[in-house]
């Protein structure tokens, strides 16, 4: 199918698009780069560097590339820059979403995949979070992730939309050659930042929060890799074909990982230390966040291939090893 990657330039997106590529299927780019990278993406791949609200730019596009299918990865995803400048993440991630969905309807393409976030959620009541648990997000990220999903689920019934919505854990990892990976600047994922730590490249890591009801005090996390992500995309794909059809997904391995064990594992793959600065607990961080993925299971045959954060962390390491500088090093 032709599929246009919305943000196809960025860490998962660009995962994506050699899965694409891979399966047989003939990806094009649409990203603005104001986060992503060009060097992401590999020369022959139709590559597009456009605002996604840029509705024209959209028509003819969609029109020329004759796209069947939007993947739509891109977004801003700082949550503390969410709380401090809220319309930032309005504009860009509710709104332009809104303008692309828009110009998609109007090109009569009606099937989409939308990366959402397991931080619609907010705080669980109950562990491990299935796609029922209540969605409360606690920050404006979350919430505009969340009027995306509910703005699907009327576009669907108005319009016949088809669309799939990954409810995303920690994506991590990189790709096995090691030749794209994870780049974000800033950069706050943890495992790239202790890297950074381990190799001297980055300040020591600082440990929000080691008295939590966990059993090692620190925050549990759901660690699913990046290509895992992207297998779920290509395999949603025939759900896509009954017009008017909507699902959600949560995407996570359901093994709860927490922040010393991410370290072990950082320092056991690197050979290095990683130097550490324990601080206090960080207001909103909830003490344990993972996934039960029972759903994408059953109806898309989905299993990670990546279970256990060693693996995850080898891949990554790999990627940082041979560009120290991320893209920079092109
Ligand atoms: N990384 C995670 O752990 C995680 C977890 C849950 C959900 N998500 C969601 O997954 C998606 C991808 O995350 P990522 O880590 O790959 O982010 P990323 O920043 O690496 O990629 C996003 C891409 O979108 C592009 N972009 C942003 N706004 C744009 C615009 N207006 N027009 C055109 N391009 C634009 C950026 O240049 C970038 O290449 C995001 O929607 C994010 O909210 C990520």
């Amino acid at each position: 199918m032709n599929v246009l990657v919305v943000g196809g330039a960025g860490y998962i997106g660009s995962h994506c698009v050699r899965q694409l590529a891979a399966a047989g299927h003939r990806p094009v780019v649409l990203d603005s780069l104001v986060y992503g990278h060009r060097a992401a993406v590999a020369p022959e791949i139709p590559f597009h560097a456009c605002d996604l609200g840029d509705e024209a730019a959209l028509a003819r596009i969609l029109a020329d590339e004759k796209i069947e299918v939007v993947m739509h990865f891109a977004a801003f995803a700082y949550v503390g820059e969410s709380v401090t400048d809220p319309l930032k993440y309005y504009f860009n991630n509710t709104v332009a979403t809104l303008q692309l969905l828009r110009a998609m309807l109007k090109a009569g393409v009606k099937k989409f995949v939308f990366s959402s976030t397991c931080a619609t959620y907010g705080v669980p009541p109950t562990l491990p979070m299935t796609e029922a648990t209540p969605q409360a997000p606690i920050n404006p990220y979350g919430q505009t992730k969340l009027d995306v999903e509910n703005a699907l689920k009327n576009l669907a019934r108005a319009h016949g939309l088809s669309f799939a919505a990954f409810r995303y854990f920690n994506a991590a990892g990189a790709a096995a050659d090691g030749t794209i990976g994870e780049d974000h600047k800033p950069e706050t994922h943890l495992i790239p930042v202790a890297i950074d730590a381990a190799t001297g490249r980055g300040p020591a890591l600082q440990l929000f929060g080691t008295d939590y009801p966990t059993p090692d005090g620190t925050c549990l996390r759901d660690y699913v890799h990046v290509d895992d992500l992207a297998r779920a995309h290509i395999a949603v794909f025939p759900k896509l074909a009954t017009p008017g059809a909507g699902f959600f997904y949560n995407l996570g391995t359901g093994t709860p990982t927490s922040v010393r064990e991410v370290i072990a594992a950082v320092e056991k793959v690197t050979g290095r230390k990683v130097p550490v600065v324990e601080s206090p607990r960080r207001a909103g961080d909830p003490p344990a966040l993972y996934a039960d993925a029972t759903k994408a299971r059953a109806e898309l045959g989905w299993v990670p291939e990546f279970k256990t954060i060693e693996p995850i962390v080898a891949s990554a390491w790999k990627w940082h090893e041979s560009r120290p500088k991320g893209y920079a090093d092109r």
